[in-house]
């Protein structure tokens, strides 16, 4: 049976009836597709008990009109989790989750920086305080991240190391359309023709000899490139097709 949360405190009393049995946690933006209900799949496997929270945290987004259309398709959410058997669903509401009007933040001051962060000022810290509230609500044994948003799984392994937190952090690979494409909420918004070019970026990252020629070779497919580099023995990229900002990174 799947049930469903939609306040804090609703939580905070199943917690504490729970006792033992372990806890597994996929915190999500909703609009879930096969990338996603892997990590869940994964966490069923895993824990007696499993959790996604749907979320879409405003704190994150650093360019408005991206949040204004970000897709959201809820009871499709909690059917696809109803389905797969999951135990929760928690949905809360940015009153509750924002009691505090985010005065309270998690900044990192190195790695939240370079490549995403470059562009996205403040997204990082978005994601690292709701990431923290939602690790100290749910108190889950497992936590489940995907390798696509490297960089953010990357911060967050190091924010639970940092703030000693008793989850653990399981990432899980990166899962692609049959094309290569990453799966991502947000390639529902590519046009046809974007959609097929699209395909290019994950083939470039991991043909190109270098950086420089990946970037030369998207630019010139009329990808705009916010960045190709290579860190953590991965080569990451950021690109732009129209208003669709599509990440990805593939291991060197
Ligand atoms: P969202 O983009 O909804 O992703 C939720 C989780 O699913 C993240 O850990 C993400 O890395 C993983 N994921 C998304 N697409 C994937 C794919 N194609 N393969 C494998 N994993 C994939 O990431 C966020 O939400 C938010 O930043 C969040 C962590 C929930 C904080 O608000």
């Amino acid at each position: 049976m799947t049930t469903i949360i939609h306040s804090v405190k609703d939580w905070i009393l199943i917690r504490r009836s729970l006792k033992d049995q372990s806890l597994g946690f996929i915190p999500t933006m909703g609009a879930l597709h096969a990338g996603h209900l892997e990590l869940v799949k994964k966490s069923l496997s895993e824990n007696t008990l499993t959790m996604v929270s749907v979320f879409v945290n405003p704190t994150q987004f650093n360019d408005p009109k991206d949040y204004e259309k970000y897709p959201i398709q809820v009871e499709q959410d909690i059917e696809l989790l109803r389905g797969l058997g999951v135990n929760y669903v928690f949905l809360p509401q940015y009153s509750e989750i924002y009691a505090d009007q985010y005065r309270y933040q998690v900044t990192e001051k190195e790695l939240s920086h370079i490549l995403c962060g470059a562009h996205r000022p403040g997204h990082f810290d978005g994601v690292l305080t709701v990431v923290l509230k939602l690790l100290n609500l749910v108190q889950a044994h497992r936590a489940y991240f995907g390798e696509k948003d490297f960089q953010q799984l990357s911060l967050i392994q190091g924010m639970v190391e940092a703030f000693f937190i008793p989850t653990q952090i399981i990432a899980h690979p990166t899962v692609r359309e049959v094309d290569g494409l990453a799966m991502s909420s947000r390639n529902v918004r590519l046009s046809p023709e974007d959609r097929r070019k699209s395909v290019l970026f994950p083939k470039i990252l991991k043909d190109a000899t270098s950086c420089e020629s990946a970037r030369a070779e998207l630019e010139y497919n009329g990808f705009i490139v916010d960045y190709i580099e290579e860190r953590f023995g991965r080569r990451l990229g950021a690109v732009r097709l129209g208003d669709v900002r599509l990440i990805d990174n593939v291991q060197r």
